[in-house]
């Protein structure tokens, strides 16, 4: 591989500068009726879906951003990304947990303490406004430079740049208010049948789970090139797939143009070096808290983005502009598929889509009368065996020192490739991000707590511990 297509292929991060002209992320806005209709979610197949394609919109909406405000004389800049875009990065998550844990010091060296939640509020606005003019590594000229390029469309979609994993701020605020059981969790073996915390907390390393604004993605990005590639998913590509349990090698194609797909071009590179990159959306896990085993979106770009799984598509995302309406869409929100026929409400009006969802259930069943769900992403899971798995059975081992690997290759133990659900307890409710197969929070929090990690104060600001005791 060559050095440019690496530095294609590496996710980057949202640099200081990109924070400061998005500004503090947007919230999520989950729907407070959604939990009281899981069994209908899990029954039935177009609930789920129009459910699904309802919690896409919201993502995927625009959302305002801080570059107009922070120069009014300066106006010609975009004023919104879509919501996902606003949200932390692994950057993010570090600088606020290190000026959390400046400013519990600064209060009295000697303690210990879960941050308050009026500490996690405000370190969302200091992590956007004033940690980026306080680096030392700051750049005025990077950030002027990141200005300008907010004035062609596809130059403001690259603010946040290539990051891979994006979070909601309820998301990152329960992880900050949980670092200490997190921490806990590093390297403890929890064996399948640990059982939960307590009823109304599956999980066996947070003092309660993530709360329903919580939400997170997974975005692929592709490189520039002289090619793209282009999958199936008819019932016939998905009948064989299941039966493989692998994606087939891509075709390749021209890459397709801005109006086709969602299109970065950031002329800078992070460093501020002139490096034009163009980068094309290809695929968008979406994870939200709506439901308590969660909601498990997928989307991936199609040539022929009406068929299939793209059949059912609403108005909603087609008023989101061209290149939103071709992506198609797979959800789960269980393990077992309780929807009888899939495919049932779809034989009239999206006859493609009625037969790619019941190819996609099993016949006959593959143990008694339950049947595992299915879920994958062509772009994304691209290891043997991970084509033929439900998102909901692999990420339930979430904060253990599992590896994608190690957990397909393991069909005794993790049966139907992940999907069967074989946990009494999360351990840290469904995500991978405090895992070394993930972001692995959990050992920076626990090398934090351990003192083999001393955050520094950053200069010029003054850490603001509030409501003492
Ligand atoms: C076989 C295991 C496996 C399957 C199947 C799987 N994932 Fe993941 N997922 C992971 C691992 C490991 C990570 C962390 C590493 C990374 O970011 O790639 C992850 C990361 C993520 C993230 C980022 C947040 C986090 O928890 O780290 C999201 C969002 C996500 N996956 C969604 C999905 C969705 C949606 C599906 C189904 C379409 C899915 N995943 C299927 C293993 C899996």
């Amino acid at each position: 591989m060559s050095t440019d297509e690496e530095i294609g292929h590496r996710a980057q991060s949202v640099t200081p500068e990109d924070r400061m002209l998005i500004g503090v992320a947007e919230r999520y806005p989950s729907d407070p009726e959604a939990s009281a209709r899981t069994s209908e979610f899990a029954g039935s197949m177009k609930a789920r879906r129009e459910f699904a394609w309802r919690v896409v919109a919201k993502i995927l909406s625009p959302a305002p951003i801080a570059a107009p405000k922070l120069d009014p004389d300066d106006p010609d800049v975009s004023a919104v990304l879509p919501r996902f875009q606003t949200w932390y990065g692994k950057t993010d998550v570090v600088a606020a947990f290190d000026q959390l844990w400046v400013g519990m010091k600064a209060e009295a060296p000697g303690q210990v303490r879960d941050f308050r939640a009026c500490e996690v509020e405000s370190v969302f606005r200091w992590n956007a406004e004033e940690r980026p003019r306080n680096l030392s590594t700051w750049n005025r000229d990077v950030y002027n430079a990141r200005r300008a390029e907010l004035r062609d469309i596809e130059g403001a979609h690259s603010l946040g740049r290539n990051t891979r994993v994006l979070m909601s701020p309820g998301f990152v605020g329960h992880l900050l208010r949980n670092y200490r059981t997190l921490a806990g969790c590093v390297n403890k073996t929890m064996p399948l049948t640990q059982p939960p915390l307590s009823a109304d907390n599956h999980t066996l390393c947070m003092t309660s789970e993530f709360p329903a604004d919580a939400a997170v993605i997974k975005a692929g990005w592709e490189p520039d090139g002289p090619a793209f590639p282009a999958y199936d998913t008819s019932a016939a590509d998905i009948q064989s797939l299941l039966a493989t349990g692998t994606w087939p090698a891509p075709r390749s194609i021209t890459p397709p143009g801005p109006d086709a797909i969602y299109t970065m071009r950031a002329l800078t590179s992070s460093t501020g070096q002139p490096r034009p990159e163009t980068k094309r959306l290809a695929a968008l896990h979406i994870l939200t808290k709506e439901l308590r085993d969660w909601v498990w979106i997928s989307l991936f770009w199609s040539e022929k983005p009406d068929l299939d799984f793209g059949a059912d598509r609403p108005e909603s995302i087609r008023a989101l502009g061209a290149p939103w309406s071709h992506y198609k869409l797979v959800v789960t929100t269980a393990y077992d598929e309780d929807d009888p026929d899939p495919g049932r409400s779809y034989t009239e009006s999206a006859p493609t889509l009625a037969d790619a969802l019941r190819s996609a259930r099993p016949t006959p069943p593959v143990e008694g009368s339950s049947v595992r769900t299915w879920a994958s992403n062509p772009y994304i899971e691209r290891d043997a065996r991970n084509g033929a798995t439900n998102c909901v059975g692999c990420h339930a081992h979430g904060g253990t020192k599992l590896s994608v690997q190690g957990l397909l290759a393991d069909e005794a133990q993790y049966p139907d490739n992940t999907r069967r659900r074989v946990r009494a307890a999360f351990p840290a409710d469904y995500t991978w991000v405090t895992s070394p197969s993930g972001m692995d929070l959990g050992a920076i929090f626990k090398e934090t707590l351990d003192g083999a990690r001393t955050p520094g104060r950053l200069p010029g600001t003054q850490p603001r511990p509030c409501g003492r005791p």
